[in-house]
């Protein structure tokens, strides 16, 4: 396989132990291009015309204090499938603070475990004293790919066909965008949130096609909180207000311990997409904390929401982690226990009601995209191995009979999060395929690997070779070439008319 190597990036890591610094944690610092990917094992689905991105998590430079594996600096992974062939590259995602640090060649920012004063510049985040990496979540909306920070930071641009860099998002407000923004390819827009330690504490924004910041409005909640990504249907977006966040009294102290307020319900702000803060409809439901949802959709006089549910939202630490038990359990499925679960909010009673889909724990779900906002029927969802943030498998719900498919990939094997990829043609919800990286222990190799969704229990039906083990890392995405030519017609257009 042709590799075209990029100059080194500087760096100052240290060889460790650390349990999120090593083995499929192994922070990557090379950045390629391979023109043609070898075919290990079967053949490149025909039918799939689109680009796959994953943002990882690779600390560059030694840490100041206690690593946590969020702190890392962002690398965007691409493989990009046309044809019957595929191509990859990698790149870290230059923002000010990566930037920063190349100049410093030493880590200038501590990480979210460490303490108050850690950095020796002025820190981002809602937290305010963490590095603006982007490395959590990576979409892309009207042409440009968007990497984005869970503690809210800048949107970082870069194009996603070459991922050469197109800077920071000019629209991106004082408080920045969380993670988790949401596209909506039938209007073009796309719905963000942001949350801070200062009132009004959360805001809600639409950026349109052109990408214009058209709506921002404020949200406001009772004090700081930890919300980690938002739902949208055609008329609603869905904001949250969970129960588990900083311990107010500890932050007073510039001490960021979040947990479990008892007693506290978990709330939901249905806000029209354009609305105003007057026009929030506000929802109540059982004690819990999500990080992801999977889908939502209006039915009648309700708006269903699916996502993970966690039964313990606060974990017992991990003790045999040493000093990382806690940062270990809260990373781990198996401690925070997460199970698909669905909420009907009543439009016209006000009411909500709740109902488990599945007994698996799982988390970071996929549905088909085509059903986005609309009435679905399956999720994929990853499995995880027991006290680790490592994706070992899958399991394909069919939530109107609560059939449930598992793959389990070998021991030693990991996968990225997989989107759902419609074939070219298809008719049903389920015919298409999942697209991943998988890291081999084994072997110190990763490979790009395509399942069929339909039966994921046959395992990879393609396995393309990668030019280097890469890092874990939480998000991904996948584009349609077709979505993109779009948007490039319409910026076309756009420059043509001006
Ligand atoms: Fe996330």
């Amino acid at each position: 396989m042709q590799i075209m190597r990029h100059p080194p990036v500087k760096t100052s890591l240290e060889p460790s132990n650390h349990p999120y610094l090593t083995g499929p944690w192994t922070p990557l610092h090379e950045e390629v291009d391979v023109p043609e990917l070898r075919v290990i094992e079967g053949a490149i689905p025909a039918d799939i015309d689109g680009i796959y991105l994953r943002n990882t998590e690779n600390q560059v430079h030694q840490p100041l204090g206690r690593h946590h594996p969020f702190d890392g600096d962002a690398m965007i992974h691409q493989v990009n499938i046309s044809g019957g062939k595929a191509s990859y590259r990698n790149r870290f995602v230059r923002t000010h603070c990566f930037e920063a640090e190349q100049i410093a060649g030493r880590s200038l920012w501590g990480g979210l475990m460490d303490p108050w004063g850690t950095s020796v510049r002025p820190g981002f985040g809602a937290h305010g004293g963490l590095k603006d990496t982007g490395s959590t979540d990576i979409i892309v909306h009207a042409g440009t790919a968007y990497a984005t920070l869970y503690q809210c930071g800048e949107a970082w641009m870069l194009d996603p066909v070459t991922l050469g860099s197109r800077g920071k998002a000019p629209w991106v407000p004082l408080d920045g965008i969380s993670a988790h923004p949401k596209v909506d390819e039938a209007t073009g827009e796309m719905m963000f949130f942001n949350y801070s330690k200062h009132a009004p504490f959360m805001h809600y924004g639409v950026v349109d096609r052109t990408g214009a910041l058209v709506h921002y409005v404020p949200v406001p909640l009772p004090g700081p909180r930890l919300p980690h990504d938002m739902a949208i249907t055609p008329n609603w977006s869905i904001l949250n207000d969970m129960p588990l966040f900083w311990d107010e009294e500890l932050l007073g102290r510039n001490i960021h311990a979040a947990r479990l307020h008892e007693g506290v319900p978990t709330r939901f702000a249905l806000i029209p997409r354009h609305g105003q803060p007057e026009d929030i409809r506000w929802f109540e439901a059982a004690p819990t904390y999500v990080l992801h949802w999977t889908n939502a959709w209006e039915e009648g006089d309700e708006v269903i929401l699916e996502g993970y549910h966690q039964a313990k939202p606060m974990p017992d630490p991990l003790e045999e982690m040493g000093r990382y038990s806690h940062m270990m359990a809260y990373v781990d499925e198996h401690s925070f226990q997460s199970r698909l679960h669905r909420w009907r909010f009543n439009l016209k009673t006000g009411e909500t009601r709740e109902e488990r889909l599945s007994e698996k724990i799982v988390e970071f779900g996929m549905i088909n995209p085509a059903y986005a906002m609309h009435k679905s029927r399956y999720v994929w969802s990853t499995t995880t191995r027991p006290g680790w943030f490592l994706f070992n498998g899958y399991v394909r719900h069919d939530t109107r009979t609560g059939e449930e498919q598992v793959y389990r990939l070998p021991e030693g094997v990991y996968a990225s999060e997989s989107p759902m990829i419609p074939r070219k043609g298809s008719t049903a919800e389920d015919d298409g395929y999942l697209v991943t990286f998988l890291i081999d222990e084994n072997t110190g190799t990763s490979e790009c690997a395509i399942l069929d969704a339909s039966d994921i229990t046959k395992g990879p039906i393609c396995r393309l070779a990668l030019p280097h083990k890469i890092c874990s890392g939480t998000h991904s995405v996948w584009v349609e070439q077709e979505q993109l030519r779009k948007d490039a017609a319409f910026h076309r257009e756009r420059l043509v008319s001006a």
